[in-house]
């Protein structure tokens, strides 16, 4: 690090020895001028690739007239975004947020009241096995990671974790303390895995006749990441609630929850944030929904969606060791799965050729690119992974 003396910032992640300084599209600069092909996009965040002109000008905007009258008064971009996402997603009200995790705690904490004004205090959510869903206590809880097991005990009570695709478990594990079930449509920390069609029609038709809450995390897999605008719309059912974040707010922080009104039962006081819903943050997710839903927006998406997978697919018929074991995903979520634990290196390779890919777990390579990649872009990744990173 030549020009900076990093030791003020909190060491909580492997970062390479350089500074990101700019980004245009599906590209990142750094502070020695190199350029890398992003197919991370902070984490999914950058629905529409990095300083998108419409989220650009919507903050620009939005900085000159209002930053934040607090969340006691509306706000317009506050108003106008959620009537859109209620429009087009069939749920009725809306919290905002700013984070993933914050809008999963809303969540189960919404969950927990409608369970004591309405199911004689049931309070247990049923969640999966390697589910992802964020990183306070509440949502570590809930998470089904592994290496969380033992971390920051003890977790908080009222999580059951079961198997995905496994309608039997899901039933073996409703007591008269269930109040709801959650999970991703996809399954992205663990390694792109996705839940059943079938296996979500089914827990709709269990939660329902039980009277249950399904609450779908689409922190990851909404704002048309899977090729839908939202991942749950593949099965065709109507959650009860639904989160979503990162893609919102195209790479501002804003995160949301969306509840029917028969759920939404939070009295004033026991839920809120001093930044949510604030005009600068909503003014980014509606610039970026704006995007999302004009016409033929989706067909590209699933188009490139196609030629992303194609490309993959590529990879694994030209890859010279053998390393590859499948490749799968949905929409502009797509991963490759090896034989063998070598996801971390290949991923430090490709950082080297200036392609930036994300080792989710050992074995398994992600590939999250801005909804607006182009076909030139998908064919450069594929000709760097072939020449300078699996056949090395
Ligand atoms: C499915 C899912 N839920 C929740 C989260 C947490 O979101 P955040 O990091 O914004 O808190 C993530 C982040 O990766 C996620 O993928």
């Amino acid at each position: 690090m030549t020009q900076w003396n990093v030791d003020a910032v909190m060491n909580i992640a492997e970062r390479p020895d350089i500074v990101m300084v700019a980004g245009e599209g599906s590209w990142l600069t750094d502070n020695q001028g190199k350029r890398y092909l992003d197919f991370l996009q902070g984490w999914a965040v950058n629905c529409l690739g990095h300083s998108h002109p419409a989220i650009v000008e919507a903050i620009s905007e939005q900085a000159g007239k209002l930053i934040n009258p607090s969340p006691a008064f509306y706000n317009e971009p506050m108003i106008a975004l959620s009537q859109l996402l209620v429009k087009h997603s069939g749920f009725d009200q809306v919290f905002f947020a700013n984070s993933g995790a914050e809008a999963n705690e809303g969540a189960i904490k919404l969950a927990r009241k409608w369970g004591s004004k309405y199911k004689n205090g049931a309070y247990e959510i049923i969640c999966f096995e390697r589910a992802f869903h964020g990183r306070t206590l509440a949502t570590m809880s809930a998470s089904g990671k592994p290496e969380w097991a033992e971390l920051f005990t003890p977790k908080l009570a009222g999580f059951k974790h079961v198997p995905l695709n496994d309608i039997n478990a899901v039933l073996a594990a409703i007591n008269k303390n269930t109040v709801a079930v959650m999970l991703e449509p996809v399954q992205g920390e663990a390694g792109v895995i996705a839940a059943d069609p079938l296996f979500l029609r089914q827990l709709r038709e269990v939660t329902k006749k039980q009277d249950l809450l399904l609450i779908v995390d689409e922190v990851q897999t909404g704002m048309g990441r899977t090729g839908q605008l939202f991942a749950h719309q593949h099965a065709d059912i109507q959650p009860d609630m639904m989160t979503l974040g990162k893609g919102l707010g195209g790479g501002f922080p804003l995160s949301a929850l969306l509840v029917t009104d028969q759920v939404a039962c939070f009295d004033f006081g026991d839920q809120g944030g001093t930044f949510n819903g604030n005009p600068l943050a909503t003014a980014a997710g509606l610039a970026v929904l704006t995007e999302l839903i004009r016409p033929g927006f989706m067909d590209a998406v699933n188009e490139k969606s196609q030629q992303l997978s194609r490309s993959l697919k590529t990879l694994q018929q030209h890859d010279r060791y053998g390393l590859i074991k499948s490749v799968r995903g949905q929409g502009l979520l797509q991963a490759i799965c090896f034989h063998r634990p070598v996801a971390k290196e290949l991923m430090k390779r490709a950082f080297q050729a200036g392609l930036l890919i994300n080792a989710t777990q050992a074995d398994v390579i992600r590939f999250m690119p801005s909804l607006l990649i182009s076909e030139d872009e998908i064919g450069l990744m594929e000709d760097i992974m072939l020449q300078q990173v699996l056949n090395r």
